[in-house]
């Protein structure tokens, strides 16, 4: 990369939006995105997907016996007749949206963190055990991970209110111009350094000037590197987990992916798929490495799971955009141009592409059928197969890949029908066998409303950043229903309790689905 290129890339990509003074500063002489080559281990570092792997089993194991006590004196604060001998894992699932979801979510999980709120259902995030999330859901779970998992109030004034009025467009507002310098200094490093880069990797380090701490973006986070944060070690936090949509170049043309693409996670600990056609995991601190058949070539990739990577990964909505649906989302559509213009100038047509890429671990794996052939492996939002709000999709997918544990979500028709999306359902009541599902649908309490803005915003006012989470905590009281505490509770223990208080027959009368 010569320098006249690399200032051409900011000319092109800084033109979009401000002069661009203070290009060129800001550099580091070792760039920190950029992957570093490591001793790989003697065991294996992909395994067939046959269980969890043994960090996430042993976090599991550890966070239970902190989360219980949590949830068993909730229960009982609730009415003091629940049964908590035996306790459910609890898990937080976020939906996409964007900032809408980013904010709403925020200020749900705000109303149930003891630390945060006096609201009726305080004291809840501290016994959840898993948090996954997608898309706008994944940007609440990577930028809690990136501060050490701070409270939302905390967030909203250090982050979300300073930052999400400039929009993505704008990191870091009037030094926005170091932003990009930086940005493209670093996928030009990571190119160097012999690894595919694409818009996906300068999306992502724009995003970590959003979201994550530091004048530099958190470029140095990786998501393998939340296994030594403190609150992670001390289990005090659910265990993380965020979904990407494995594209597919043979549908291109397509805007979305095919009902069934392969749904892959990062987890603190691997990535990989359940799914069917790949049904594998590679160690997450040596994702981007070469291997064949399982066997690593050389040395080990290090440092390629970028934590600002994986979130742009999640969220990768731009093949999206040549659906005609989608030709309102002007901002985002600029800022697409822009980035696929930055990353021709500084690597070449040959690595022209929207969705984020990871040299492929499962080269020749045979547990790995779909995915054996390709070199590199490419990702997009993880609702890009529909994987979105109301579920069904997500339901017939888990059916088709022989997941039970789902319970059974009804067609979108039944969702407008019944006008389920109206308050809190359940769904998986009287299957014993699944998990049971708390679905908090997005409704505007709140009159100044505002809180139903579209996925493709990219600034909020510090005003609607407030509103919007003041939304959110009026989803998880159910705005303040002096029931849904109780009725929560019911939900909760109907699979584990021996009996439940009478009260909750009125309770699955209103919010179960059959
Ligand atoms: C909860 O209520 C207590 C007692 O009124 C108060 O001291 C505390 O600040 C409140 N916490 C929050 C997060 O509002
Ligand atoms: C994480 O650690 C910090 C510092 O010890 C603490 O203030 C914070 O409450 C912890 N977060 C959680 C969710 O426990
Ligand atoms: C992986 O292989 C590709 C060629 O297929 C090479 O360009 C790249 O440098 C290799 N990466 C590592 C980490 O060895
Ligand atoms: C594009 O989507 C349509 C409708 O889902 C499907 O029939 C077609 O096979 C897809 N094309 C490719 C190339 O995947
Ligand atoms: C891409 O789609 C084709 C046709 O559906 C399929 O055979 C192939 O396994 C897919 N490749 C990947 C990498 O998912
Ligand atoms: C707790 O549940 C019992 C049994 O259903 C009921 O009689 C009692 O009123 C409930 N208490 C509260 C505080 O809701």
């Amino acid at each position: 990369m010569r320098l006249d290129q690399l200032s051409a890339a900011i000319t092109l990509i800084c033109y979009a939006v401000l002069p661009c003074y203070a290009a060129g500063h800001g550099r580091r002489a070792v760039d920190a995105y950029a992957p570093q080559r490591a001793t790989c281990p003697t065991s294996s570092i992909v395994r067939p997907a046959s269980s969890l792997a043994t960090g996430e089993a042993q976090y599991i194991t550890a966070r239970k016996v902190i989360a219980d006590p949590a949830l068993a004196s909730w229960l009982k604060k609730v009415n003091d007749t629940f049964d908590t001998s035996l306790l459910p894992t609890l898990g937080l699932a976020g939906s996409s949206g964007g900032y809408r979801a980013l904010l709403n979510e925020a200020g749900i999980l705000q109303a149930m963190d003891a630390r945060d709120s006096n609201s009726s259902v305080h004291g809840l995030y501290q016994a959840f055990i898993y948090h996954a999330a997608l898309s706008g859901g994944g940007w609440l779970a990577t930028s809690l991970a990136a501060w050490n998992w701070p409270t939302i109030s905390y967030l909203q004034k250090t982050v979300y209110e300073p930052n999400l009025q400039n929009g993505l467009l704008l990191p870091g507002g009037f030094y926005a111009p170091l932003a990009y310098a930086q940005t493209l200094a670093d996928v030009t490093a990571q190119a160097a350094a012999g690894y595919p880069v694409t818009a996906g990797d300068i999306y992502g380090r724009l995003l970590g000037y959003n979201l994550f701490p530091g004048p530099d973006g958190g470029v140095a986070l990786t998501m393998s590197g939340l296994t030594s944060s403190a609150n992670f070690t001390g289990h005090k936090v659910p265990y993380p987990i965020i979904t990407s949509t494995g594209t597919n170049a043979s549908s291109s043309g397509n805007c979305t992916e095919p009902p069934d693409a392969t749904q892959y996670e990062y987890t603190p600990h691997e990535f990989g798929s359940w799914d069917k056609g790949v049904n594998s995991f590679v160690q997450m601190s040596y994702l981007g490495s070469n291997l064949t058949n399982g066997m690593v070539h050389g040395k080990c990739a290090s440092g390629f799971d970028n934590l600002g990577f994986v979130t742009a990964s999640t969220s990768n909505v731009f093949g999206f955009l040549c659906d005609p649906l989608y030709s309102s989302a002007g901002d985002f559509a600029s800022l697409a141009d822009a980035l696929q213009s930055a990353i021709l100038e500084v690597a070449g047509p040959a690595s022209s592409g929207l969705f984020n890429e990871i040299p492929n671990s499962f080269l020749e794996y045979t547990h790995a059928s779909a995915v054996s052939s390709a070199k590199l492996l490419t990702f997009g939002d993880g609702d890009l197969s529909l994987q979105n709000d109301p579920i069904k999709n997500t339901f017939l997918q888990a059916e088709a890949q022989g997941l039970t544990k789902m319970p059974t979500i009804p067609p979108t028709s039944t969702f407008v029908a019944e006008a389920l999306g109206t308050q809190a359902r359940f769904f998986g009541c009287k299957q014993p066998n699944t998990i049971t599902i708390v679905w908090l649908p997005l409704v505007s309490y709140s009159s100044s409303a505002g809180s139903d803005i579209s996925t493709f915003d990219i600034e909020v006012s510090e005003a609607n950043t407030d509103s919007i989470i003041r939304n959110g905590n009026l989803i998880a009281t159910q705005n303040n229903d002096l029931q849904w505490p109780t009725c929560l509770a019911c939900a909760i223990s109907m699979k584990t309790a021996k009996s439940l208080p009478a009260a909750c027959d009125a309770c699955f009368a209103k919010h179960f689905v059959s």
